[in-house]
């Protein structure tokens, strides 16, 4: 299947996972990228621009073929030196840059001068537009089933991603709810160009987080997400537990960012995937875990994937055209 994605970013199939803080290292992205597809390793996974430096190396012995990292821009309780992790990856020869949250436009010109291509990631058609404008090469169009950070808008993929493709000229990769051949075939149809996946990926052999945490993916249904961080403007999709719910219940009764931080800490959230135990942070996790009822390898996942996508659209949608 070729497409506008996997010619612009040189990759075999239209499929992405997505940038994931702690989940986003060498083991994973190197076996994305080894089938086929695009692995993103998480920049501020790594505690300074230094470890980035390394795990990019520690990937590359891993890989030959091409892998991008992360750079998200969001609010965090300890200022971040975005300029330091952005120059490791220039300097390191990346090639694909997934950015996320915050506007971007102040990292451009420095990407855009090593000839990095950048997919923005963002919630809604206006940020989809101002994308394109600051040079963006593609933009992924995360709705609201996504995991973590929603945006305000609330604006279902559905709705989102024709409504996106419309308004720009660049290639769009529909995500948030993704995990199978089905959700491939129908963001073709909204006119996406390839699919980011970020939960389906954290479910894989390869992933590197506690087996509990990919047995919990399994097990919940569609409805053990909840939305936190509404009241700060910060609304992120993460696994319900009685944690995620004493931090709604603190909302509601008016608390602000200093008393929720300490429950929020993502120091917290790594200890669940290190360590497998569901309440010991916030962890995040999307809406598509009610379709997910295995932990294959990478590359199972993404043959079944497009061996599923050509028999639905051959035996299935030409079949109904008689
Ligand atoms: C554990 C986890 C951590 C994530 N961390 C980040 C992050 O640091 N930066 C980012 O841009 N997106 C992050 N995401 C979002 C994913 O890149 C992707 O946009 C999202 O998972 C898509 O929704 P899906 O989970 O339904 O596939 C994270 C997702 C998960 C599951």
């Amino acid at each position: 299947m070729r497409t506008a994605i996997t010619r612009l970013l040189g990759i075999e199939h239209p499929i992405v996972q997505g940038g994931m803080q702690w989940v986003g290292r060498a083991e994973l992205v190197s076996a994305v990228a080894n089938a086929g597809a695009l692995g993103v390793l998480t920049a501020l996974t790594q505690p300074t621009p230094e470890a980035l430096h390394d795990e990019i190396r520690r990937t590359r012995s891993m890989t030959d073929r091409p892998f991008a990292v992360n750079l998200t821009f969001l609010p965090t309780l300890k200022p971040v030196p975005y300029e330091a992790y952005r120059d490791v990856i220039i300097d390191s020869g990346i090639k694909i840059v997934e950015t996320a949250g915050n506007n971007p436009a102040a990292h451009m010109p420095a990407f855009k001068a090593a000839g990095i291509k950048v997919i923005h990631k963002c919630t809604t058609p206006r940020h989809a537009v101002k994308a394109e404008q600051i040079g963006a090469d593609a933009v992924s169009i995360d709705g609201f089933e996504c995991a973590g950070h929603v945006g305000e808008s609330d604006l279902p993929g559905l709705i989102l991603i024709p409504a996106t493709v419309a308004r720009l000229r660049i290639p769009v990769i529909a995500s948030g709810g993704f995990g199978d051949a089905r959700g491939l075939v129908a963001a073709l149809a909204l006119g996406a160009e390839g699919i980011n996946m970020g939960t389906r990926f954290m479910c894989t052999q390869e992933s590197p987080v506690h087996e509990n945490i990919k047995r919990a993916i399994v097990e919940n249904s569609e409805a053990d997400t909840c939305l936190i961080l509404r009241s700060l403007r910060n609304s992120s999709r993460v696994a319900r537990s009685e944690l995620a719910q004493s931090v709604l219940d603190m909302e509601r009764a008016g608390a602000g960012i200093d008393q929720i931080g300490p429950r929020i800490a993502g120091a917290k959230g790594r200890r669940v995937y290190e360590e497998g135990d569901t309440e010991a942070g916030i962890w995040t996790v999307g809406m598509v875990q009610g379709l997910i009822d295995d932990i294959p390898t990478c590359a199972a996942l993404i043959d079944r994937i497009m061996a599923d996508a050509e028999r639905l659209v051959r035996d299935r949608l030409c079949g109904l055209m008689g």
